[in-house]
């Protein structure tokens, strides 16, 4: 048998495949695949691999072993879209000297910048929306003699990919998308064109991909949605909750990102009552100033944020909350601004992801006249930001000397005798475990230090 060693590095990966392949002699094909944006995008970017992997394909991270180069994308700010045409561009550069690999984009950015794309990007072959990664497959099928570039754009509002599962996980984390789409229409917000309408899958078909994560060693799921307690098929968003509850062998069920309107009295109930939710609750605020959400046409004012806090507070006393703000919405003042600092200070979120506010063309703020200029958007984001690690450091601070649970996520590389993990409240935690670990365990520990937004932990 020829040793492989002398092999070059595609050679010998293709040869080992031979051997392991139940398709004995046909070469498998290899895919990358890099993603942008969101968790959805994280979760569909597994759909994809789930379905190439269906067909034979294998990832790989090494670009000069692909055959197949997709690109998942994200369109929420500029800058996302600046980040992957530039990735697209160098992608593009190894395809001219590799011209028989086929190059994908995939996401938000196909289906908002699709022009833009192919004028810029001409060696891309295919564009697939949101709502179209099933046809993947019969894509990939056509001979490449028909014309290219291929395309399915355009929200499908029947798409839930029923019936269809993520690659294997080799997590003890993973996410489950329970919706697709948004129905809101806030003013500063692309996702509603380019991934249409809200859709809820069947409650059924949750339950069968959780059973299956579970099956391959998953103990904690996050629900995704882009207004996921908004969810609605055969059961409410609470009694999906406590039918989550019941698996076995669930350790921890989280989800993001729910919208205020939906944060009732029923599903803060559902968290306290199923012990498997964790207390933490990531709920976007965007900004503290009833005039500007007004303006962003978020359906709810500042005093109405703060009720719902304080019902989330009265169900879940210990829970985390953590939120999004944008800086330098247009028409925002300094007084609006003010009101947003102050509305920080009353909540005191746990953690936030902050934004300068990007225009985005096709959303009805792109044709609001910006009133800052960029330097005080950034001076106000800033003092956003400055705050909230203030806010940040007194929470972490108010958890020393407690007892909680940390979820252990895996050792530190550098230091193997370190673990990581995550209190429900999704508080980072090292801890030096006393006995052998391994991932997915609930370990008790003490709060006993903080570095940074770092907790230590005692076992
Ligand atoms: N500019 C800045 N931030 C935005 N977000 C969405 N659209 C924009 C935009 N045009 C932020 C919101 C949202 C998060 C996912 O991204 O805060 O909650
Ligand atoms: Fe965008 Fe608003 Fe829908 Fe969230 S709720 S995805 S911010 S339109």
């Amino acid at each position: 048998m020829i040793e492989p060693q002398w092999m070059g590095p595609r050679v010998r990966t293709v040869y080992f495949w031979c051997l392991m392949s139940p398709t004995v002699g046909k070469p498998p094909k290899f895919y990358f695949l890099e993603t942008y944006g969101c968790q959805m995008n994280e979760y569909d970017s597994s759909l994809v691999s789930g379905l190439l992997e269906e067909r034979g394909y294998r990832p790989t991270q090494d670009l000069s072993l692909a055959d197949l180069i997709l690109v998942n994308t994200c369109s929420v700010r500029e800058k996302a879209e600046t980040t992957a045409l530039e990735k697209l561009r160098s992608i593009a550069h190894h395809k001219r000297r590799r011209p028989g690999v086929r190059l994908g984009v995939l996401g938000c950015m196909a289906e908002n910048k699709r022009e833009t794309i192919l004028e810029r990007i001409p060696e891309v072959d295919l564009l697939l929306g949101p709502d179209h990664y099933d046809r993947l497959g019969e894509v990939l099928d056509r001979p490449r003699s028909l014309a290219m570039p291929i395309s399915a754009l355009g929200p499908d509002r029947n798409q839930t990919y029923e019936g269809l599962f993520p690659s294997a996980s080799a997590n003890v984390s993973a996410f489950v998308a329970i919706q697709r789409g948004c129905d809101f229409k806030c003013a500063y917000c692309i996702v509603p064109t380019t991934r249409g309408p809200e859709r809820s899958r069947p409650s059924e078909d949750i339950l069968r991909e959780v059973h299956h994560l579970v099956g391959k060693g998953v103990v904690e799921i996050t629900l995704l949605g882009q207004t996921v307690n908004a969810w609605r098929a055969d059961l409410s968003f609470a009694d999906l909750l406590r039918r989550l509850g019941q698996v076995d062998g669930l350790k921890r069920i989280r989800f993001t990102s729910p919208h205020p309107r939906y944060f009732t009295e029923s599903v803060c109930q559902a968290m306290a009552e199923v012990p498997t939710v964790c207390p933490h609750v990531h709920m976007p605020v965007q900004s503290g100033s009833t005039a500007v959400l007004r303006a962003m046409r978020r359906q709810y004012t500042r005093d109405q944020y703060l009720t719902i806090v304080s019902r989330i507070r009265r169900h879940l006393p210990t829970a985390a909350i953590t939120t999004d703000i944008i800086a330098g919405f247009p028409g925002e003042t300094e007084l609006d601004h003010r009101d947003t600092l102050s509305m920080m200070d009353a909540v005191r979120f746990d953690a936030s992801f902050m934004f300068a506010y990007s225009p985005r063309p096709g959303t009805p703020a792109a044709d609001l006249p910006e009133t800052i200029d960029a330097a005080q958007k950034q001076a106000r984001l800033q003092e956003i930001i400055d705050l909230q690690m203030r806010h940040t450091f007194q929470r972490l601070d108010e958890q020393m000397g407690s007892n909680t649970e940390i979820l252990l996520e895996g050792p530190n590389r550098r230091e193997p005798k370190e673990w990581f993990g995550k209190t429900p409240q999704f508080h980072k935690v090292v801890v030096r475990p006393e006995h052998p670990c391994v991932a997915g365990q609930i370990l008790p520990v003490r709060i006993a230090a903080r570095r940074g937004q770092v907790l230590w932990g005692q076992a």
